[in-house]
């Protein structure tokens, strides 16, 4: 299908998700002829740009990060900073100029598609869409897209929900978790959805238990005003980690379309027990990384990072690492506990589910272990089934679990395009399937609540753990006690 040409209004434009993440995506699209002539793309922020001064930036930050090699990607390059302009913005309603020279630059051009990218703090979504209407930019064939985090807490995020939805429909709000952008998380969907063999024994019959781990091997450095107010629990596990449960756990959906997968997700959100008072220390732990070694250097603990500001009362009692051991209650899954963790500084960057089946129900050798499934999301994208093996020799059988092994680079030849690539493209594309609808951001914040509430209601800190370990003893502790353990397998 050729692309229409489309004016998309990024807000927050010359910030870090912008520059490092947004832009570079829709270079690749250009390069890639996913932009159709004329489409434009305008940032707007606080920060007194011109034209060709956001274009002199994007050309000195962006550049760099995206391959410019030869001649025919300079051309695409000189064609994407065509495309792009600025337009400095007040959000407060005092100063109306900004929004005229939106309008300005708009006028004309109401027939095409028009996506405003909210890539801002939450709290300004909904005066965003106040103002954009008020000044009569908002047309049938506008969109949004809201970065995440939406809110802080249920409460908030209805809020924001309530505000955004004044003036767009349902239909016209795309709520962004990148990690439905990822190729390996929609593979995950194909993996489950369009091959026999697993389906039978994807329950609680088959699977002892899943666990589903992004770790990270970066701090924060220079985040803390964002990140001492949110936390891994707000900043991955409602999001991102939720997201991921769902697709592990979720029904299979009657089509591939935008209702029936987002269905079939809040169904499994709705069906998470909740954890709620005492129950919170004993199903979930939070860490803070101290000073440690991660990649081979020295670096500091969370709270003497290098920050504008020093650390608050907020900065000692946020968790940069989070593990819960939830349960899905339906049919399907009654009695397997599903193990999520997340963490900063961890010792190695990776981003894994993993399926660990039941041990067989009678072993006639010595040394057998139960299957695992490991899919691997990032870094180096595979799937990996252990299976058990019989070790050459002659003497006694001696078992080894082997894994077969896919990875995509080797299977697939060609660039992975990044996330935001996907989703940015199914914006454009007017296709809302990899994003959320309104009822499952705030299913996912209606689980979350009940241990923010409890965590924050605490004296106790975070558990301490040094950088470039897997998280505090806490972590352990909590699959150690029905005798698992989480896997540990470096991806390098
Ligand atoms: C973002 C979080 O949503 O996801 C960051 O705000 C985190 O804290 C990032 O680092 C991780 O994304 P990815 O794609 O690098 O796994």
């Amino acid at each position: 299908e050729t692309p229409k040409t489309a004016d998309l209004i990024v807000f927050g434009g010359t910030g870090d998700l912008s520059m490092r993440k947004l832009l570079p995506a829709l270079y690749h699209c250009d390069r890639d002829g996913l932009l159709a002539p004329g489409t434009r793309i305008i940032a707007m922020s606080r920060g007194g740009l011109d034209d060709a001064d956001f274009r002199g930036k994007v050309d000195a930050e962006v550049r760099s990060s995206v391959p410019v090699d030869d001649a025919g990607d300079r051309g695409v390059w000189q064609r994407f900073l065509d495309r792009l302009h600025h337009v400095t913005i007040d959000i407060s309603g005092e100063d109306p100029t900004g929004w005229q020279r939106l309008g300005a630059l708009l006028a004309g051009h109401e027939e095409r598609d028009r996506v405003f990218y909210l890539a801002s703090p939450p709290m300004t979504f909904g005066p965003f869409c106040r103002e954009a209407n008020r000044a009569g930019l908002v047309t049938p064939a506008s969109r949004v897209v809201l970065e995440k985090p939406l809110g802080r807490d249920l409460a908030s995020a209805r809020h924001i929900n309530d505000e955004v939805g004044e003036i767009f429909h349902e239909r016209q709000i795309f709520r962004i978790d990148h990690y439905l952008g990822k190729e390996t998380v929609q593979n995950l969907l194909v993996l489950r959805f369009a091959n026999a063999f697993l389906e039978p024994i994807w329950n609680s019959l088959w699977i002892d238990h899943v666990q589903i781990t992004v770790a990270e091997t970066v701090g924060t450095p220079g985040r803390r005003g964002y990140y001492d107010h949110a936390g891994a629990l707000r900043d991955m596990v409602q999001n991102h980690l939720l997201q991921l449960l769902c697709l592990v756990a979720m029904e299979p959906p009657a089509r591939n379309d935008r209702e029936s997968i987002r269905d079939e997700k809040v169904k499994v959100l709705e069906s998470l027990r909740p954890i709620t008072g005492s129950e919170v220390d004993r199903f979930t732990v939070r860490g803070q990384y101290t000073a440690g070694e991660s990649g081979g250097v020295q670096v500091p603990g969370y709270l003497d990072e290098p920050d504008g500001t020093p650390p608050t009362e907020a900065s000692h009692r946020v968790e940069t690492f989070a593990a819960i051991r939830a349960e899905v209650k339906n049919w399907r899954w009654a009695g397997v506990p599903f193990y999520l963790r997340t963490g900063k500084r961890m010792p190695y960057r990776c981003s894994e589910i993993v399926i660990q089946f039941k041990d067989v129900p009678h072993s006639i050798f010595p040394g057998s272990a139960p299957n695992r499934l490991v899919l691997r999301l990032q870094p180096s994208e595979g799937i990996r089934l252990h299976i058990m093996a019989k070790e050459p020799g002659a003497g006694e059988v001696a078992l080894k679990p082997v894994p077969l092994s896919l990875s995509f680079a080797e299977t697939f030849s060609g660039r992975v395009p990044d996330a935001y690539e996907r989703l940015l493209m199914d914006v454009l594309a007017g296709n809302p399937t990899l994003f959320m609808r309104r009822d499952e951001v705030e299913a996912a914040w209606r689980w979350i609540d009940p241990i923010l509430r409890e965590w924050e209601s605490q004296s106790m800190l975070p558990e301490p753990y040094p950088a470039g370990t897997s998280g505090p003893a806490g972590a352990h502790e909590l699959v150690d006690r029905s005798g698992r353990a989480w896997h540990e397998e470096d991806p390098a």
